[in-house]
Protein backbone atom coordinates (compact mmCIF):
# COMPACT_ATOMS: atom_id res chain seq x y z
CA UNK A 1 0.00 0.00 0.00
CA UNK A 2 1.66 3.46 -0.85
CA UNK A 3 2.06 5.73 1.91
CA UNK A 4 2.28 8.52 -0.22
CA UNK A 5 -0.11 11.66 0.93
CA UNK A 6 -3.56 11.44 -0.75
CA UNK A 7 -3.95 15.18 -1.66
CA UNK A 8 -7.67 16.37 -1.97
CA UNK A 9 -9.07 19.23 -3.41
CA UNK A 10 -12.15 20.33 -1.08
CA UNK A 11 -15.15 22.38 -3.11
CA UNK A 12 -17.96 24.34 -1.82
CA UNK A 13 -20.73 24.79 -3.44
CA UNK A 14 -21.80 28.14 -1.55
CA UNK A 15 -20.16 31.38 -1.89
CA UNK A 16 -22.07 32.12 1.64
CA UNK A 17 -19.81 33.99 3.83
CA UNK A 18 -21.07 31.82 6.80
CA UNK A 19 -21.62 29.06 4.86
CA UNK A 20 -22.49 25.38 6.39
CA UNK A 21 -21.07 23.56 3.54
CA UNK A 22 -17.84 25.86 4.26
CA UNK A 23 -17.62 24.60 7.31
CA UNK A 24 -18.48 21.07 6.28
CA UNK A 25 -14.96 21.20 4.38
CA UNK A 26 -13.25 22.25 7.32
CA UNK A 27 -14.47 19.71 9.21
CA UNK A 28 -13.33 17.27 6.56
CA UNK A 29 -9.50 19.10 6.91
CA UNK A 30 -9.75 17.95 10.97
CA UNK A 31 -11.54 14.26 10.38
CA UNK A 32 -8.99 13.35 7.66
CA UNK A 33 -6.95 10.45 8.12
CA UNK A 34 -3.40 10.86 8.84
CA UNK A 35 -2.30 10.21 5.00
CA UNK A 36 -4.66 12.29 3.21
CA UNK A 37 -4.66 16.45 3.02
CA UNK A 38 -7.68 18.42 2.38
CA UNK A 39 -7.21 22.09 0.72
CA UNK A 40 -10.20 24.35 0.38
CA UNK A 41 -10.33 26.15 -3.42
CA UNK A 42 -12.60 29.08 -3.46
CA UNK A 43 -15.58 29.26 -6.20
CA UNK A 44 -16.04 32.56 -5.74
CA UNK A 45 -13.34 34.50 -8.63
CA UNK A 46 -14.59 32.07 -11.50
CA UNK A 47 -16.55 34.33 -14.00
CA UNK A 48 -20.17 32.94 -15.14
CA UNK A 49 -19.27 30.26 -18.05
CA UNK A 50 -19.41 31.73 -21.18
CA UNK A 51 -18.67 29.51 -24.33
CA UNK A 52 -17.41 32.85 -25.95
CA UNK A 53 -14.98 33.47 -23.34
CA UNK A 54 -12.98 30.55 -23.50
CA UNK A 55 -10.30 31.52 -25.96
CA UNK A 56 -7.79 32.09 -23.96
CA UNK A 57 -9.59 31.38 -20.62
CA UNK A 58 -9.62 33.42 -17.97
CA UNK A 59 -6.61 33.13 -15.12
CA UNK A 60 -9.01 32.35 -12.06
CA UNK A 61 -10.38 29.37 -14.58
CA UNK A 62 -6.34 28.19 -15.50
CA UNK A 63 -5.70 28.57 -11.71
CA UNK A 64 -8.68 26.50 -10.70
CA UNK A 65 -8.49 23.53 -13.51
CA UNK A 66 -4.76 23.52 -11.91
CA UNK A 67 -6.00 22.68 -8.74
CA UNK A 68 -8.16 19.93 -9.94
CA UNK A 69 -5.98 18.53 -12.03
CA UNK A 70 -3.03 18.39 -9.54
CA UNK A 71 -5.19 16.71 -7.03
CA UNK A 72 -5.15 12.93 -6.36
CA UNK A 73 -9.18 13.52 -5.60
CA UNK A 74 -11.61 15.82 -5.18
CA UNK A 75 -14.22 16.38 -1.68
CA UNK A 76 -17.57 18.43 -2.68
CA UNK A 77 -19.50 19.97 -0.24
CA UNK A 78 -23.10 20.61 -1.96
CA UNK A 79 -26.05 22.98 -0.71
CA UNK A 80 -29.15 22.25 -2.17
CA UNK A 81 -30.69 25.02 -4.03
CA UNK A 82 -34.63 24.63 -5.06
CA UNK A 83 -33.91 21.07 -5.33
CA UNK A 84 -30.86 20.96 -6.81
CA UNK A 85 -26.77 21.83 -7.07
CA UNK A 86 -25.91 25.91 -6.46
CA UNK A 87 -25.27 27.95 -10.09
CA UNK A 88 -21.66 28.41 -8.20
CA UNK A 89 -20.92 24.84 -8.23
CA UNK A 90 -22.57 24.25 -11.49
CA UNK A 91 -20.58 26.78 -12.84
CA UNK A 92 -17.25 25.85 -12.06
CA UNK A 93 -17.73 22.13 -12.95
CA UNK A 94 -19.21 23.47 -16.59
CA UNK A 95 -15.88 25.30 -16.37
CA UNK A 96 -13.68 22.13 -15.27
CA UNK A 97 -15.67 19.98 -17.78
CA UNK A 98 -14.41 21.52 -20.89
CA UNK A 99 -11.54 20.10 -23.43
CA UNK A 100 -8.70 19.90 -23.68
CA UNK A 101 -8.32 17.08 -20.95
CA UNK A 102 -11.11 18.09 -18.58
CA UNK A 103 -9.26 18.10 -14.97
CA UNK A 104 -12.31 16.24 -13.77
CA UNK A 105 -12.53 13.29 -16.52
CA UNK A 106 -11.37 9.84 -14.48
CA UNK A 107 -11.16 11.59 -10.93
CA UNK A 108 -12.28 10.09 -7.90
CA UNK A 109 -14.82 12.35 -5.89
CA UNK A 110 -16.45 12.42 -2.94
CA UNK A 111 -19.69 14.27 -2.07
CA UNK A 112 -21.49 15.50 0.46
CA UNK A 113 -23.78 18.42 1.43
CA UNK A 114 -25.64 20.47 4.21
CA UNK A 115 -28.83 22.07 4.31
CA UNK A 116 -31.20 23.77 6.07
CA UNK A 117 -33.82 21.40 5.19
CA UNK A 118 -35.12 18.46 5.98
CA UNK A 119 -33.93 16.44 3.23
CA UNK A 120 -30.11 16.85 4.01
CA UNK A 121 -28.88 17.81 0.13
CA UNK A 122 -30.49 14.30 -0.92
CA UNK A 123 -32.25 15.52 -4.52
CA UNK A 124 -28.69 17.89 -4.79
CA UNK A 125 -26.07 15.01 -4.33
CA UNK A 126 -28.27 12.99 -6.49
CA UNK A 127 -28.12 15.66 -9.32
CA UNK A 128 -24.10 16.41 -8.66
CA UNK A 129 -23.89 12.12 -9.06
CA UNK A 130 -25.82 12.43 -12.22
CA UNK A 131 -23.50 15.16 -13.58
CA UNK A 132 -20.39 13.87 -12.15
CA UNK A 133 -20.93 10.78 -14.16
CA UNK A 134 -21.39 12.51 -17.23
CA UNK A 135 -18.42 14.33 -17.03
CA UNK A 136 -16.06 11.43 -16.64
CA UNK A 137 -15.43 11.60 -13.16
CA UNK A 138 -15.18 8.96 -10.60
CA UNK A 139 -17.81 9.40 -8.16
CA UNK A 140 -17.74 7.44 -4.76
CA UNK A 141 -20.77 5.68 -3.94
CA UNK A 142 -21.05 5.64 -0.05
CA UNK A 143 -21.17 6.56 2.65
CA UNK A 144 -23.70 9.28 1.97
CA UNK A 145 -22.84 12.33 3.86
CA UNK A 146 -26.60 14.31 4.44
CA UNK A 147 -26.63 16.84 7.21
CA UNK A 148 -30.00 18.41 7.51
CA UNK A 149 -30.80 20.87 9.83
CA UNK A 150 -27.72 22.35 9.65
CA UNK A 151 -28.77 25.34 12.10
CA UNK A 152 -28.44 22.74 14.37
CA UNK A 153 -25.65 20.55 13.69
CA UNK A 154 -22.92 23.12 14.02
CA UNK A 155 -22.41 25.21 17.35
CA UNK A 156 -22.02 28.63 16.56
CA UNK A 157 -18.40 28.78 15.81
CA UNK A 158 -19.14 26.96 12.68
CA UNK A 159 -17.88 23.52 14.38
CA UNK A 160 -19.56 20.45 13.34
CA UNK A 161 -20.63 19.24 16.94
CA UNK A 162 -23.39 16.58 15.32
CA UNK A 163 -21.09 13.45 16.38
CA UNK A 164 -23.57 11.16 14.01
CA UNK A 165 -22.34 13.64 11.06
CA UNK A 166 -19.14 14.16 12.07
CA UNK A 167 -18.81 9.48 12.48
CA UNK A 168 -20.46 9.53 8.73
CA UNK A 169 -17.27 12.46 7.38
CA UNK A 170 -14.46 10.12 9.36
CA UNK A 171 -16.00 7.40 7.29
CA UNK A 172 -16.59 9.00 4.35
CA UNK A 173 -13.35 10.26 3.87
CA UNK A 174 -11.15 6.78 4.45
CA UNK A 175 -13.60 5.70 2.26
CA UNK A 176 -12.29 8.06 -0.58
CA UNK A 177 -8.93 7.19 0.69
CA UNK A 178 -9.58 3.62 -0.42
CA UNK A 179 -11.37 4.63 -3.18
CA UNK A 180 -8.24 6.47 -4.59
CA UNK A 181 -5.81 3.42 -4.31
CA UNK A 182 -8.65 1.51 -5.83
CA UNK A 183 -9.32 3.56 -9.05
CA UNK A 184 -6.33 6.28 -9.23
CA UNK A 185 -3.48 4.73 -7.71
CA UNK A 186 -0.56 7.64 -6.80
C1 LIG B 1 -32.23 27.20 -0.25
N1 LIG B 1 -32.28 26.27 0.78
C2 LIG B 1 -32.76 25.01 0.52
N2 LIG B 1 -32.61 23.99 1.44
C3 LIG B 1 -33.04 22.74 1.15
O1 LIG B 1 -32.88 21.83 1.98
N3 LIG B 1 -33.64 22.48 -0.04
C4 LIG B 1 -33.84 23.41 -1.00
O2 LIG B 1 -34.34 23.13 -2.06
C5 LIG B 1 -33.38 24.74 -0.73
N4 LIG B 1 -33.52 25.74 -1.65
C6 LIG B 1 -32.86 26.92 -1.47
C7 LIG B 1 -32.80 27.85 -2.51
C8 LIG B 1 -32.07 29.01 -2.37
C9 LIG B 1 -31.97 29.96 -3.53
C10 LIG B 1 -31.41 29.28 -1.15
C11 LIG B 1 -30.57 30.55 -0.99
C12 LIG B 1 -31.50 28.40 -0.11
C13 LIG B 1 -31.73 26.58 2.10
C14 LIG B 1 -30.27 26.15 2.19
O3 LIG B 1 -30.22 24.81 2.61
C15 LIG B 1 -29.55 27.04 3.20
O4 LIG B 1 -29.56 28.39 2.76
C16 LIG B 1 -28.12 26.57 3.42
O5 LIG B 1 -27.58 27.29 4.51
C17 LIG B 1 -27.27 26.76 2.16
O6 LIG B 1 -25.99 26.24 2.33
P1 LIG B 1 -24.76 27.11 2.89
O7 LIG B 1 -24.76 28.43 2.17
O8 LIG B 1 -24.98 27.29 4.36
O9 LIG B 1 -23.55 26.27 2.61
Amino acid sequence: MSLATICVVGISGSLRKGSYNTALLRAAMELAPPEMSVEIVDLSPLPIFHPDREHPLPQSVVEFRARLTQADAVLIATPEYNASISSALKNAIDWASRPPQSPLNGKPVAIMGASTGLFGTLRAQLHLRQILVHVGALPLGKPEVLVARAEQAFDSNGRLADETARSFLRELLLALADWVRKVAPI
